[in-house]
């Protein structure tokens, strides 16, 4: 095994992929100096995020069926990869997968956890819910991932505000924009320079 300067990370989406492309961006910006973004899985081959990494040059396969996590984990373990980013992935992970990588697995949730989580709560189903219960703040989360559906360690959270009006898509969008997109990123960094430096 060659060592690695950086972390080698690999990012799983199921969708549009913007929490992707935000961590692309900072990578792009020079932002990520101990993580290189080394591959991208999908759990559709309709998802926008793949043509998102295709653009940026990075690895970008679909790994689909019932087999998908012993694909996946020969997948992570042929291409060396350190850290594991879900970005919008929406396959629940089984035990077994998620303590192969203790503190090796990030997830990003569009609530201020232990807000509006757990099983049922993805996508516009967290803001919705938000919207239902009337609170003035939401946010988002990003989170070490362990057997317990948005269980594991928080890492950051960013509070943004709900205004008056906001439908869940409108709001999604702004929970997107002014925490999730700031958030992974940062995390990915901070995490990757954890593994990176923990080597030396
Ligand atoms: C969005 O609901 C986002 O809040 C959550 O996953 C969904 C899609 O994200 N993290 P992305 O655009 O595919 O990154």
């Amino acid at each position: 095994m060659i060592e690695h300067p950086k972390a080698r990370v690999a990012v799983l989406i199921s969708g549009g992929g913007t929490n992707l492309q935000a961590i692309l961006d900072k990578e792009q910006a020079g932002e990520l100096p101990h993580a290189e973004i080394a591959l991208v899985v999908s759990s559709s081959e309709k998802a926008y995020g793949l043509v998102r990494a295709e653009k940026a040059g990075v690895e970008a396969v679909t790994i689909r069926g019932k087999d998908f996590e012993e694909r996946l984990i020969a997948l992570l373990e042929e291409r060396e990869i350190d850290l594991i980013v879900l970005a919008g992935f929406l396959k629940i992970l089984s035990a077994d997968f998620v303590r192969r990588y203790p503190k090796r697995i990030l997830n990003v949730h569009p609530s201020l956890i232990p807000s509006f989580c757990g099983d049922g709560f993805y996508g516009l189903h967290v803001h919705e819910a938000a919207l239902e219960y009337g609170v003035k703040v939401t946010g988002a989360t990003v989170h070490f991932v362990n057997e317990v559906t948005d269980g594991g360690e928080i890492i950051a959270q960013k509070a943004v505000a709900v205004e008056e009006g906001d439908t869940p898509e409108v709001l999604q969008q702004r929970v997107m924009k002014e925490a999730e997109h700031i958030l992974l990123p940062q995390a990915v960094e901070d995490v990757a320079r954890d593994i990176v430096e923990r080597r030396a």
